[in-house]
């Protein structure tokens, strides 16, 4: 088989992720972090796939280019590809025509994680050469998903987002295919949300003879495209981070998985792992509990927070109660003032969720 390229798709407008993705891409919301698209690229870097297309839209394009760069530093070779419109997954690939040309590739989606990464499907890929390779996993609501309606191993249909689904099978965001896949993007019609879907794509090359393979996923699979998955993925990033101290300890008691970061202080500080606290950072009579990722340059005084995502420079001082299952844009801040009356004085930005206990 020829050189495997890379595709990855990192518009869409992140509507289920506002207002963090009013001013952001959410393939850059952190996970650990880390920029979630960055688990992407170095998801295919590792499975031997360097030379990636990343598809970007027109709104948060030059956002992941000054992110990504050139991909040297991942060591990946990134072309950026503008799609004018969200058309869908099936457009994305036809925008990406030229750059793919003849080589069989695979297709990651920006906001999608995958523990076990997925060198195993790449060699599967190399070594069956079917025109389509698709990734399955059982999820709890398939409605949400590409589904899969199997016979024994074999695929007899996949349909997108049905109502009513045939299975609990849900198409994950990692996909590989010949060239064959464009002709089969050609042939299909937008469906009822007005876009070429890459499920029909797949369906069109099953229905023309062609030979697709469905793998299960080993490990965890998470789509970051909302609040609680992004949650649940930052969890289970931090389950497997080395923890280590760069920053400055005093008077302060850190336990289980914790990385901090070079120049991060915590003074009179509690810290239970597994949490991250970002460079340059300052938390100072506080208690971070499991499952937090704190960016870099934040700031945490005479608070408890936990299971929780801090964007860069976000800040939080003396709450009155524990936050958790929160996250925190860059550079928002929030504070308790001191003395009577006691109100709520609030400046929060286009579609915010606030939850007073
Ligand atoms: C897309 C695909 C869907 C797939 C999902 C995986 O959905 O259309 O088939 O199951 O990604 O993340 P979207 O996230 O665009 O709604």
């Amino acid at each position: 088989m020829e050189t495997l390229k890379g595709l990855i798709l990192s518009g869409g407008a992140g509507t289920r992720l506002r207002p963090i993705t009013h001013t952001s891409a959410k393939q850059l919301v952190p996970v650990a972090n880390k920029p979630v698209l960055f688990y992407g690229i170095e998801a295919l870097v590792e499975a031997g796939v360097t030379e990636i297309g990343i598809v970007i839209a027109p709104e948060t394009g030059d956002e992941i280019r000054e992110a990504v760069g050139d991909g040297s530093a991942l060591g990946a070779e990134v072309t950026y590809i503008p799609q004018a419109e969200p058309l869908g997954l099936a457009h994305a690939v036809l925008t990406a025509e030229d750059f793919l040309g003849q080589d069989p590739f695979v297709m990651y989606l920006g906001d999608n994680l995958l523990r076990d990464g997925i060198t195993g499907l790449v060699e599967a890929f190399r070594r069956n050469e079917p025109d389509g390779l698709i990734l399955l996993t059982q999820v709890l609501e398939p409605e949400h998903y590409g589904v899969a309606e199997l016979d024994g191993e074999r695929i007899v249909r996949l349909v997108e987002k049905p109502k009513d689904p045939p299975s609990d099978l849900a198409l994950v965001g990692v996909y590989m295919f010949t060239p064959a896949v464009f002709e089969a993007a050609r042939s299909i019609e937008p469906s009822a949300r007005g876009e070429l879907e890459i499920t029909d794509t797949i369906q069109e090359l099953i229905d023309t003879g062609h030979a697709v393979e469905q793998h299960r996923v080993k490990g965890w699979w998470k789509d970051t495209g909302q609040l609680a998955d992004m949650l649940e993925a930052n969890r289970l990033v931090l389950e497997d981070i080395e923890p280590h101290v760069d920053g400055e300890l005093i008077d302060s008691n850190v336990t289980g998985r914790v990385v901090v970061e070079e120049g991060a202080t915590l003074e009179r500080c509690t810290v239970r792992g597994p949490a991250v606290i970002g460079a340059h950072s300052r938390l100072v009579d506080s208690y971070v509990g499991p499952y937090t990722a704190i960016a870099a340059g934040c700031e945490v005084i005479g608070s408890e927070v936990e299971h929780s995502i801090l964007l860069a420079g976000a800040s939080v001082s003396n709450l009155p109660s524990r936050m958790e299952a929160s996250l925190l844009g860059r550079n928002v801040r929030i504070s308790r003032a001191d003395g009577l009356p006691k109100t709520l004085r609030m400046l929060v930005g286009d579609r915010s969720e606030i939850t007073l206990a």
